[in-house]
């Protein structure tokens, strides 16, 4: 099959339309067949999704989607270009032609639905939009029909849906045809034909979160997370779903700087100037090597005494945050089922939240506060409000939310945390931050999806297995899988920076210079300097990559990557014009040649290198760390070694360093 247009929207017939991308490389075709609607999506020649059906089951109501007529079809274009308040580069560029498609049923009832589909030069996406009619105001969806009709035969990268842990396992590669449990978005496949693709959802908002299965027909179709009632989602018209989005790229590291997910969400509605990236110490990590506890007793961490010791530290250091865990009432006892009586409004008795909060302003500190909810959503909600003006009085505005736990408590009912009611409470959160000029830190989040364009409050969110799984339980391809499938969804806590690594009480299975690349590679408004600082003392030739490494970036260029193999990505830091570069590999020793075609003409850069040492691996060696000084300038080549599980981190300052 073969197509010959030349303007984007074209007619192809009266049942068929082309859609095509700024560059014309991508094309969407949306047809009206037996009365249902179906779109397919070309890149050139290849088709990368066959014909695939659209539509909702709705409680009580007929299928919506069958017997349709196309009322008219509207056009729109668009090229701006935007600025981030954090992220992983300043200026995004959003770009697409756009098509809508207006339908109404055949029959008497003539329900109204419309589809929007934008095409980008970096792949396509599609949402539905429903108008209040008069017979027609509110609707129970009880199943989204969409397809993505995919090659079954595409390798995927995938997790399992519905699991207690959530989000927090490793990925594994699967044929798509085996893909008969429902998996999380993004969900990136590589086709039979070379190219990367990754589902994924953006502006997810009051509606259940979408997973992806085989359907009978065996081809990928939309899983929505239900509600404890079974149902996908209750909504008043005027309604939009989520956008529906499939990210097309030629290369694995191509996709890695695609940017629909954020474009195709809305511009803030406020004033976000007063949010400001973080870096930041914590009372955690020795929670985690069992020298303090959450909560109160002989260990326990969150006190007066060690919270004052930590600001001195934070001074020492250079490092402008703290985040205080078990701070509050209702960490007695086993926590995890406490969750319905803690008490976000008051410290514990050793814990004294005046002297702590005043000390933090006198030295211009940040304090970041943690709520953990152990999912008690209705428990939480009652607080949120005083709750969050509680910690503004007191100077904080960094919150890090935690909602541990299988499910959530919601309206008395268990609810997943990624159905409609999770998500519109994380959103009730989101919101009411944003009133009292909260930024975020959300673990155990809802995934992201772009959101944070709208609310730059948002600083990061987990949403991944991160660093606490340590202690062999995570697998040393995850830090080359995660820049291609979870970083697709935003900014991410991994808590990195731990220079501890042999601890018997919690054995890190990563390299040194991993460590330090970690902060290049994955992205985070909010990067914690995750050890205990007596162990940054010990280390401080290493700990000034930590003190200097940017949370900000003005750009990001991915270098090099194959997933589950390795990845390498360059940035450069949004206040200056040092780049930094960082890497990974598996559980492979290997050698990796840099092009540094990407700096700037006519500058000589001063690199600091920190990478595996020579006789460096993850297992009997895994702290020989090695820092080179170099004067290098575009022309270079860099070939570097990457230990088995190791990686490296390398700040390249523009003018030239005094020894
Ligand atoms: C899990 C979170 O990911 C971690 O950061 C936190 O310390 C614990 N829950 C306790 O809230």
């Amino acid at each position: 099959m073969s197509f010959n247009i030349k303007i984007f929207g074209k007619q192809i017939s009266s049942k068929q339309f082309a859609i095509e991308s700024p560059n014309k490389k991508i094309r969407c075709v949306v047809k009206l067949k037996n009365g249902r609607i179906c779109y397919e999506v070309w890149r050139d020649e290849t088709e990368l999704i066959r014909e695939s059906r659209l539509g909702f089951l709705l409680y009580g109501e007929k299928e919506l989607g069958q017997n349709l007529n196309l009322v008219r079809t509207q056009k729109k274009s668009q090229d701006e270009t935007w600025e981030t308040v954090v992220g992983e580069q300043k200026e995004i560029r959003n770009n697409y032609n756009e098509m809508t498609f207006y339908l109404a049923e055949k029959n008497e009832k003539q329900r109204l639905f419309s589809v929007r589909f934008r095409v980008f030069n970096e792949g396509m996406a599609f949402r539905y939009e429903i108008p209040p009619q008069p017979s027609f105001q509110r609707i129970i969806i009880s199943d989204e029909l969409t397809e993505f009709n995919v090659d079954l035969n595409g390798q995927a990268w995938r997790i399992p849906a519905y699991q207690a842990t959530k989000y927090e396992l490793n990925y594994e590669k699967w044929p798509v045809y085996e893909l008969r449990d429902s998996v999380h978005t993004p969900l990136t496949i590589e086709t039979n034909s070379n190219k990367y693709l990754a589902i994924h959802e953006a502006a997810l908002y009051n509606y259940g979160s979408m997973t992806l299965k085989l359907n009978a027909g065996k081809c990928l179709q939309t899983d929505i997370t239900p509600l404890s009632d079974g149902m996908k989602a209750y909504v008043d018209l005027p309604f939009s779903s989520p956008w529906r989005v499939i990210e097309v790229a030629d290369s694995a590291i191509e996709l890695t700087v695609n940017r629909m997910i954020l474009n195709l969400n809305d511009p803030p509605k406020e004033d976000f100037s007063w949010v400001k990236p973080l870096k930041f110490l914590g009372i955690w990590w020795a929670m985690y090597v069992g020298e303090w506890t959450w909560a109160e007793g002989d260990k326990h961490g969150a006190t007066t005494e060690h919270a004052k010791k930590y600001l001195d530290w934070c001074i020492k250091l250079g490092i402008s945050g703290l985040l205080i865990e078990g701070w509050n009432n209702g960490w007695s006892g086993e926590w995890s089922l406490n969750g319905k009586y803690t008490d976000f409004l008051h410290p514990v008795a050793d814990f004294d939240m005046d002297q702590v909060a005043q000390k933090a302003r006198k030295h211009n500190l940040e304090l970041v506060a943690q709520h953990e909810t152990v999912g008690q959503i209705d428990n939480y909600e009652r607080q949120l409000e005083s709750a969050f003006a509680y910690l503004v009085s007191n100077g904080i505005h960094y919150v890090k939310i935690g909602y541990t736990g299988a499910k959530m408590l919601i309206s008395g009912k268990q609810e997943y945390h990624h159905s409609q009611v999770g998500v519109l409470h994380y959103q009730k959160t989101v919101e009411i931050a944003a009133r009292y000029q909260i930024m975020l830190d959300i673990h155990e989040p809802i995934k992201g999806t772009g959101i944070e364009r709208t609310f730059p409050n948002i600083l990061t969110r987990e949403g991944a297995k991160g660093q606490e799984y340590e202690g062999g339980k995570i697998n040393l391809n995850h830090a080359t899988i995660l820049p291609f499938t979870r970083m697709l969804a935003g900014a991410f806590d991994y808590t990195p920076g731990i220079f501890d690594l042999k601890n018997p009480a919690k054995r890190v299975y990563t390299t040194l210079a991993r460590q330090l690349a970690f902060y290049i590679v994955f992205f985070s408004g909010m990067q914690m300097l995750a050890d205990r600082p007596e162990m940054y003392e010990k280390n401080p030739s290493i700990f000034e990559f930590l003190k200097e490494v940017p949370v900000n970036w003005q750009m990001t260029i991915p270098l090099l990557g194959k997933i589950g193999e390795y990845f390498v990505v360059a940035r450069q830091d949004r206040d200056s014009s040092d780049w930094y570069i960082g890497g990974v590999t598996n559980e492979e020793a290997r050698r990796v040649n840099l092009n540094l075609g990407f700096l700037d003409d006519e500058t000589k850069y001063t690199a600091y290198i920190y990478c595996d040492g020579e006789t460096c691996d993850y297992l009997e060696n895994p702290l020989d760390i090695a820092i080179e000084k170099k004067v290098i300038d575009k022309t270079e080549q860099l070939d570097l070694w990457l230990a088995a599980g190791g990686g490296f981190g390398q700040p390249l300052q523009s003018g030239l360093a005094q020894d």
